[in-house]
């Protein structure tokens, strides 16, 4: 546990303790506001996230971006945007469970530190690390569970949905859903 940004940033861009940091640019720690009610988690950062060492920012970064503006949520404003793992698996693929395993605690101190109200989970991979093992994401997506006092909801990875655009209008009904709940909770 940190009591600064400071310093769970500074520790975590110096962390080794998984073979992922052997091929990284830079560790993508996240961004966003550290008072925001809202966290997304991706999976872990892809090939511009490694070079510039923020998520989110390659070719599914932009439609997530599109999708959150329409729905008034904005990285620089009201939400802060985290990956399960934060250095780039060699050619994209899936984190392995080590990895994740290795990795989880600094999103766990990234969550002690912001305490959101609702953690959105872009995709398969954080949706099963952090709502349920067996989450099926194109059964489940957009649903609210609750865990420990946190509402949890998944939706579909943009990444996903740039290989499948068919998909997208009811990934876009999961960040209805997300704005609706925000209003019910008061949260702007
Ligand atoms: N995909 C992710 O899951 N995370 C990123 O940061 C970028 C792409
Ligand atoms: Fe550390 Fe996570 Fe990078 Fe592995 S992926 S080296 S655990 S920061």
């Amino acid at each position: 546990m940190y009591s600064t940004w400071e310093e769970l940033e500074n520790a975590c861009r110096s962390c080794t303790k998984c073979g992922l940091c052997e091929g990284r640019t830079n560790v993508v720690v996240g961004m966003g506001n550290p008072q925001a009610k809202v966290m997304f988690v991706g999976e872990g950062p892809g090939e511009q996230e490694d070079l510039q060492g923020k998520p989110f920012v390659g070719r599914s970064g932009q439609l997530l971006d599109k999708m959150l503006d329409a729905v008034d949520l904005d990285r620089n404003r009201n939400i802060y945007i985290g990956n399960i793992v934060k250095c780039r698996p060699p050619k994209n693929r899936d984190p392995l469970p080590e990895e994740q395993e290795m990795c989880i605690d600094w999103l766990r101190d990234q969550f002690l530190l912001i305490r959101p109200k609702i953690i959105v989970c872009l995709g398969r991979i954080a949706a099963m690390k952090l709502i349920r093992p067996d989450f099926h994401i194109m059964k489940e997506h957009g649903q609210f569970f609750e865990k420990g006092g946190v509402l949890m909801m998944a939706t579909l990875h943009p990444a996903a949905l740039l290989r499948n655009p068919n998909n997208k209008p009811s990934a876009f009904e999961d960040f209805l859903k997300l704005r609706a709940k925000m209003d019910e909770l008061g949260i702007e």
